[in-house]
């Protein structure tokens, strides 16, 4: 069975979590793609060329340290606004989606570009301050300087830079299921995307 469930929002809106969720539920394979973009940017950090950091990524980038701080997320929505970039992690994307046996992939251009044919597409939202009190609270164990309203700032930067790019923007497909979880925690947004999921047909073949 090739079954695509396609996850896109902004950042921090509770993707992540309701992505990998699903994919346990179902049984299905599961790709964060923002893992790409960040471990890309690590690697530029660390003074290789976005294209080529791109192109060289293997399984030891996606298990450094600092993968998820500010610092390597704007400069992950930086190189993601490069067409070439975007280019050299197509491919891999769109395999994955279409493996046998289904799989989730959540990020930004998922429903758009990666897997246009997805049999399920979620957006997934909610409204600035919920993702930044998410996002606070995620990180503010390990990080002494964050502060409510710096992570808010960070997420607005990030959104309108990948809102805003000529290629591949996030963007709601027109064909996607709005789910706002302003005021849905974990489970209920995960039972919510399963009633969806349930549904389709496609499921059974
Ligand atoms: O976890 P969070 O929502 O903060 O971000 P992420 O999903 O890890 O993505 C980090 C950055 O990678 C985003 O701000 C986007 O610029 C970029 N990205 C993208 O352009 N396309 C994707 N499919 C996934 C991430």
């Amino acid at each position: 069975m090739i079954f695509t469930i396609a996850i896109d929002g902004p950042a921090a809106a509770g993707k992540g979590t309701l992505a990998k969720a699903l994919a346990q539920h179902f049984g299905f394979a599961y790709l964060d793609t923002g893992l790409l973009y960040r471990a890309t940017a690590r690697k530029v950090l660390d003074g290789l060329d976005p294209v080529a950091a791109a192109k060289a990524l293997s399984p030891h980038d996606f298990t450094r340290d600092g993968l998820r701080t500010a610092k390597v997320g704007q400069g992950a929505s930086k190189i993601a606004a490069m067409p070439k970039v975007r280019a050299a992690l197509i491919d891999f994307q769109q395999k994955f989606a279409r493996q046998q046996g289904g799989a989730v992939l959540d990020g930004r251009d998922i429903g758009t570009v990666i897997c246009p044919q997805a049999e399920i597409k979620l957006f997934v939202t909610a409204s600035d301050e919920v993702r930044a009190a998410r996002r606070f609270a995620e990180i503010s164990q390990k990080n002494e300087t964050a502060t409510l309203a710096l992570v808010l700032e960070d997420l607005r930067q990030r959104d309108q830079r990948d809102r805003d790019r000529a290629t591949a923007p996030m963007i709601q497909a027109q064909d996607s299921i709005l789910l706002d979880t302003s005021d849905l925690d974990a489970s209920q947004a995960l039972a919510k995307a399963i009633a969806i999921v349930a549904l389709h047909p496609g499921l059974l073949t």
